[in-house]
């Protein structure tokens, strides 16, 4: 039987970055609903998982301190995605919509309401992010002297979760009575208090919002750091998750399935997704010929931009053509294996090929018709064992967005490699289908 494939679609920034490329819609305004609405309902088209919108606390500084670069790049610029995500659910109805929040930059309780409210609200679509925080900017905003260490953050998070949980569990599943004749609305015996004490948070509960249907929220988290994959086996649902090979896909998706066991959970609970963006063209040639096409100096050094962000390490001050070197991790505050995922054996890219995958995202080099794009991608799943894919587009991509589900996706359904319908109600139901 054929493995059937999971296809979300990952907007990286929900800002202007993009609004120049000559593959951005005519007429795109990305202050504004449209733009986010209509890709959405492409790739609810497509019978997408779900779209997942990034998400950032604080315009980030360079190693001088200035945000200059940034700003002049709109690097770090976007919605904030709890908004956004509640506007595009608005207009679709099957697709799952994800926010990122931050466990380092917000509150428990603030949250887990949050997401309740927004788990009714788009009746079991919701996703949750879980990012830790990383740039100096984001921490500059909420009154911090410094970026917590990159360990640390994942230490405060495990109990922002456990709070959350609690939290979630504040209403028993059959607390809300909703009785007319009497007039009850709920038993108080089922609804109660948490009095939480940790190392970093307290909270008395209960929750003055019912809790998600399904107990808690849809989770998603893109750690890579060997704490991070702690943290995501432990909590996540699905994992978003960049490699280079698919030697490091498989090994990536065995060990995060492993840890899963050893938090008593079983591995198909948690869904490993692949970020890709692969090219593709009614022939072979003209998909080798989008393949080699340049990237513009604006795009490279936004791209260098974007990674020493994402960092929290300013790599403008390396050499472009020179082989980057392989540095210590464990110094790195932000996401740790952002160039190391690059450094596969055997072979150490310059700034100008890291940055420029950065641009092109063709994770995997998957190129060609869309017949051969639909093997390719059969192919990894099949060697790794699941779970699917994450489409990394730029929002302002209407255009790439509409072909692929137009021309790959028909193909991978007609071979049944991914839903024709949609089954579930839920993205829940979505997520665990296969
Ligand atoms: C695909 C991907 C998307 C991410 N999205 C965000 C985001 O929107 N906001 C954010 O603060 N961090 C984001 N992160 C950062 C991660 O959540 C994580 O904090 C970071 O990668 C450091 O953890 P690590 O060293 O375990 O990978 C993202 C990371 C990846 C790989």
């Amino acid at each position: 039987m054929t493995n059937k494939i999971h296809f979300g679609w990952f907007s990286q920034c929900a800002g202007p970055i993009g609004f120049d490329s000559p593959n951005a819609t005519e007429g795109a305004d990305w202050r504004e609903p449209e733009m986010y609405q209509k890709m959405a309902q492409i790739c609810e088209n497509g019978k997408f998982d779900f779209a997942l919108f990034a998400d950032h606390l604080g315009i980030s500084v360079d190693s001088g301190n200035r945000i200059d670069t940034h700003v002049e790049q709109g690097v770090t610029v976007c919605h904030d995605s709890t908004v956004l995500a509640a506007t595009v659910a608005a207009h679709t109805k099957h697709l799952g919509v994800g926010t990122t929040m931050s466990t380092s930059l917000t509150l428990p309780y603030q949250l887990a309401r949050q997401i309740s409210s927004l788990d009714h609200l788009t009746k079991g679509r919701v996703a949750w992010n879980i990012v830790t925080s990383y740039s100096k900017g984001a921490f500059d905003n909420f009154g911090y002297d410094s970026v917590p260490e990159h360990d640390a953050r994942y230490d405060q998070a495990d109990e922002f979760m456990d709070l959350c949980c609690q939290l979630w569990g504040s209403w028993e599943k059959d607390a809300v009575v909703m009785d007319k004749a009497s007039g009850l609305f709920a038993d108080p015996d089922k609804v109660k208090p948490i009095h939480f004490k940790g190392n970093y948070y307290k909270s008395a509960g209960p929750l003055n919002m019912v809790p998600p249907a399904a107990g808690r929220p849809v989770m998603i988290q893109a750690g890579s750091s060997n704490r991070g994959m702690e943290f995501a086996s432990r909590w996540a649902d699905a994992v978003i998750v960049a490699k280079q090979t698919v030697e490091d896909m498989k090994k990536y998706y065995d060990s995060l399935k492993e840890m899963a066991r050893k938090y008593g959970r079983k591995p198909e609970e948690v869904k490993v997704l692949f970020i890709i963006k692969p090219i593709f063209a009614a022939t072979e040639e003209l998909a080798a010929q989008k393949a080699a096409e340049p990237v513009s100096d604006n795009e490279l050094h936004r791209a260098i931009t974007q990674l020493s962000h994402r960092m929290n390490f300013d790599l403008s001050k390396l050499e472009l053509d020179e082989p980057v070197p392989v540095m210590n991790e464990k110094g790195i505050t932000g996401g740790q294996t952002t160039l190391s995922r690059h450094q596969t054996a055997g072979h150490r890219p310059t700034l100008r090929e890291i940055a420029t995958r950065e641009v092109v995202g063709n994770n995997l080099n998957i190129t060609g018709t869309p017949e051969q794009v639909a093997d390719q991608l059969q192919q990894i799943m099949e060697t790794i064992g699941g779970d699917g894919f994450v489409l990394r587009v730029n929002p302002h991509e209407h255009g790439y967005m509409q072909e692929f589900v137009d021309t790959v996706v028909p193909v991978l359904q007609q071979r049944g490699a991914i839903r024709q319908q949609y089954t579930g109600d839920t993205l829940r139901d979505n997520l665990l289908e296969f």
